[in-house]
């Protein structure tokens, strides 16, 4: 079975990408297969891992309007997937 989780929200600031990247962070340690897409257009996620010495989940970045449908046919290769704006 896959997972979707979103953190989506329009004010800036509140914590999306620090959520996302540390609760991805503790799914890959619990051994689980996990997908973070960015969605930001600052891309933060995919700055996070070109700055670290590998990752242990995946990261893309896809950040574009009509970004659901791809995301969803991605998810299905995962345990947990998160795209987040
Ligand atoms: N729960 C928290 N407690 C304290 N500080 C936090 C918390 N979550 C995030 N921060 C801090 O708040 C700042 C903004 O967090 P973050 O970049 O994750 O927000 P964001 O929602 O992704 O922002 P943006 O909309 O600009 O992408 C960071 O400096 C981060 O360290
Ligand atoms: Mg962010």
């Amino acid at each position: 079975m896959s997972f979707v989780i979103s953190f989506l929200n329009q004010k800036g600031g509140v914590g999306k990408s620090t959520l996302s990247i540390n609760v991805d962070a503790c799914l890959a340690l619990l051994e689980q297969k996990v997908l973070l897409i960015g969605a930001d257009k600052q891309g933060t996620a995919s700055t996070w891992a070109s700055l670290r010495d590998g990752s242990p989940f995946q990261v893309v970045s896809m950040a574009r309007e009509n970004m659901a449908g791809d995301a969803l046919k991605l998810a299905g290769d995962y345990d947990f997937t998160m795209p987040r704006r």
